[in-house]
């Protein structure tokens, strides 16, 4: 994530046109842990902090199962908790509603996640603590933000869970990386593989995954991979700058004749930006 996107103009025909960031190396990643824990039999939740508008959480969502809850936290159109938060929902997000983010994802799948439309500081009071097999970290990118994301994730993943954190070393966000490699040192958070954009671990075991994945990779001529000893452990190094997506999931306006969506009206200004204009246009006492 480093730049606003326009709204998307019409009803998603192919994933592609889904607008967000969740590139073709983190899909096969996602898909080989989510395949992993299918063939394990590991059952449990899923979860995303941070949908924007439903790249990664349609894709999520084609590994629910049956009696799992696939759960989505984020602010979409409404205020964010405080002001750096805020301008950070200014500068990237400043056209998304939950409107959109749920006409994408109907678009793909039958029904809805459960979907928590406020700061991912409330999740833990949503999710039920050690549920989630999987969790997806994607949300506001400022450290303080993304601390509690990770306290919360440690507290919502399964026995033998996967989570992952976005954007846990770009430049634009230092915040995420010295959250994330924090925990590392902290809290027993176990790292598996990294992408150039996500971080990938467990409070479990990590080798068994790491081993198998180790197996798979040499298969993928499609992205090179090496391994380097990180605070005493193989961390597994992945680029997947010529990565081959897996296979998409299907939208049901597929071959169908684009259905523009309705002419957006001027967003709405959002409650703390409003704020900052009227107190730039007030006279200062
Ligand atoms: C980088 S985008 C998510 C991208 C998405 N996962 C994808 O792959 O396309 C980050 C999202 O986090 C949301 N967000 C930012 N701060 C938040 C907060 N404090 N609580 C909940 N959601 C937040 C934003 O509204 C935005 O939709």
């Amino acid at each position: 994530m480093s730049q606003t996107t326009s709204a998307q103009s019409a009803a998603p025909a192919r994933f592609s046109d889904v607008k967000g960031w969740f590139w073709p190396a983190d899909q096969l990643l996602f898909d080989w842990f989510l395949a992993r824990q299918e063939r394990q039999g590991l059952r449990g939740d899923l979860l995303e902090l941070g949908a924007y508008l439903g790249k990664s959480a349609i894709f999520l969502g084609s590994y629910l199962r049956e009696d799992e809850t696939f759960t989505v936290c984020d602010l979409f159109d409404s205020p964010a908790p405080d002001d750096p938060n805020s301008e950070e929902m200014d500068r990237s997000y400043a056209t998304l509603t939950r409107r959109a983010f749920e006409a994408n994802y109907l678009a793909f799948h039958d029904e809805l996640p459960v979907v928590v439309q406020a700061p991912t500081s409330v999740i833990t009071s949503r999710v039920d603590s050690g549920s989630c097999r999987f969790i997806h970290v994607d949300a506001s990118h400022l450290y303080e933000h993304v601390h509690g994301d990770i306290a919360a994730a440690r507290d919502l993943v399964a026995p033998d869970g996967i989570v992952a954190f976005d954007d846990f070393r770009a430049e634009h966000c230092p915040g995420v990386a010295a959250a994330v490699w924090g925990a590392v040192a902290t809290t027993g958070l176990r790292p598996i593989a990294i992408t150039a954009t996500k971080f990938y671990g467990t409070w479990s075991d990590p080798e068994p995954a790491r081993s198998e994945l180790l197996s798979w990779l040499p298969t993928r001529p499609d992205m090179w991979h090496g391994v380097e000893e990180v605070a005493g452990a193989p961390l597994i190094r992945i680029s997947g700058k010529k990565a081959v997506a897996p296979a998409a999931p299907r939208s049901r306006h597929e071959g169908l004749t684009p259905v523009p969506t309705p002419a957006p009206t001027a967003p709405k200004p959002r409650p703390a930006l409003a704020r900052r204009l009227a107190k730039g246009l007030l006279p200062r006492r």
